[in-house]
């Protein structure tokens, strides 16, 4: 099949190069030419594991290419999906200006075209914007009559750092279509993979995705709670999590209390829900619940350190971990970023690290940045685990003690063997742990 794809970010690239590699023409969009630039060099715009590769054999075998030529690469495939940004703006509501002009942009191409086109929506928009936003939008630009055009929306459910496995190996593959043509090109095109395919109006797909997010958001806000109750009644929440994730209606997965959820999707996503609700007329008690106990976690983690240091003012402390989980380069939303700016407002001498979120870091908070972690935490008085990276997991504990001026180690992700820590000398806290 001949796909375009609007938007070269993380999803459009993921979803481009995927498809690319199960056969399909696939030519990858943006209005940024440097970016198409580097992808038609073989390279990825973005940090993803795996993710230069297929870009590479993409390019290679003729599958992929990238364009700025948009309008005349949209009409001449089968099937755009949109693939762009929808961020929040400052009351948390979606911002919608990047799907209204890919949806524009659609539109005028498709003016000069005869034959069928389908249209999906991967970005993820609150429930009613394919429907009310996005088809209306493509059927004024392009003068079509209803009945040529193929509508749906098809969310994506990529982790950062698995995200080509995760689009490989789908749990499920959700095809919200407003008409058969979306329906049939859709299961056409993701006929090789064979997991469950549930079919819907675009509206139930748009809201499986952010209840699906905002669900786990939940689930991590929640255990924070259980795991802060079992820091003050002595109880190892670690043990709880693993007494709770056997029953299989709770699952083992996502139990990992500490400083919360970042990243680019989790807090978006709820807040957008949220005010999108809220706009509806319906309040969300939950969701509020949901950003006020992960605004807490990071709030938990420098109280800790207050607590162990009596000041913070003019102590040395090494921040270990600025993205906002391991193996990415994303500091979106990272709880790094208020526990670094706490302390620095506080006072403290801090010193961070991370194997790879330091530039950006850079850009959002201008703090000092060591090398390596060994150079970070020399003669620090406290250092804070913030990312479970596993440079940080495999850390030589007795040699940081050596190296550090003081004993106060705060883990803000559980990273460590907190028995080890102990018995080495650490003053240890980390969240959930009595
Ligand atoms: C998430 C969803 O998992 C994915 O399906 C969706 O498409 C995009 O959002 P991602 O943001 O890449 O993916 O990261 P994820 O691995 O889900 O972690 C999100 C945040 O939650 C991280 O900050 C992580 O540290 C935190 N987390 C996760 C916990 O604090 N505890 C857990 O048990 C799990």
């Amino acid at each position: 099949m001949k796909v375009s794809v609007i938007g070269t970010g993380y999803v459009g690239l993921v979803t481009g190069a995927t498809l690319a590699d199960l056969g399909n023409q696939v030519v990858c969009l943006d209005i940024l030419e440097e970016k198409i630039n580097t992808l038609n060099s073989g390279k990825s715009p973005i940090y993803e594991p795996g993710l230069d590769e297929l870009l590479k054999q993409g390019l290679k075998n003729k599958n992929l290419r990238g364009s700025t030529e948009i309008e005349q690469n949209i009409r001449n495939s089968d099937i755009t999906f949109i693939c762009v940004g929808t961020p929040s703006d400052k009351n948390g509501n979606i911002d919608l200006s990047y799907i209204k002009s890919a949806s524009s942009a659609i539109g005028r191409a498709l003016r000069d075209k005869n034959e069928k086109h389908t249209v999906i929506v991967k970005s993820t928009v609150v429930p009613l914007t394919t429907e009310e936003v996005v088809m209306p939008n493509i059927l004024k630009k392009s003068g079509w009559k209803r009945e040529n055009l193929g509508i749906g929306m098809n969310p994506e459910f990529l982790r950062e750092g698995s995200a080509i496995h995760d689009a490989q190996n789908p749990d499920r593959i959700v095809i919200g279509s407003a008409d058969d043509i979306a329906r049939e090109t859709l299961n056409e095109l993701y006929s090789p993979y064979k997991c469950t395919k549930l079919e819907c109006s675009p509206r139930t797909a748009e809201l499986i995705k952010y209840a699906s997010n905002s669900f786990l958001a939940t689930k991590i806000s929640f255990v924070n709670e259980i795991a802060n109750m079992s820091n003050v009644w002595g109880i190892d929440f670690q043990e709880v999590a693993e007494g709770m994730g056997l029953d299989s209606r709770i699952s083992a997965e996502f139990l990992r209390a500490g400083a919360g959820f970042g990243g680019s999707c989790f807090p978006k996503d709820v807040k957008a829900l949220a005010a999108a609700a809220k706009k509806s007329k319906v309040e969300s008690l939950m969701l509020k619940a949901t950003l006020e106990v992960n605004d807490i976690q990071p709030k938990i983690i420098v109280k800790m350190t207050e607590e162990r240091l009596g000041v913070v003012k003019g102590k040395k402390i090494a921040i270990l971990g600025l993205a906002f989980k391991p193996d990415t380069d994303d500091v979106r939303e990272s709880r790094s970023e208020i526990v670094v700016r706490e302390l620095m407002e506080k006072g403290a001498n801090v010193i961070a690290h991370d194997p790879e979120g330091m530039p950006n870091f850079k850009e959002i908070i201008d703090v000092k940045m060591a090398p390596t972690p060994e150079l970070a935490t020399e003669k620090a008085d406290c250092v804070i685990i913030m990312t479970e990276w596993n440079v940080y997991k495999n850390l030589d504990l007795e040699l940081l003690l050596e190296r550090m001026n003081g004993n106060v180690l705060i883990d803000g992700r559980r990273a460590l063997d907190s028995n080890l820590a102990d018995k080495v000398g650490f003053d240890y806290k980390t969240i959930g742990l009595g």
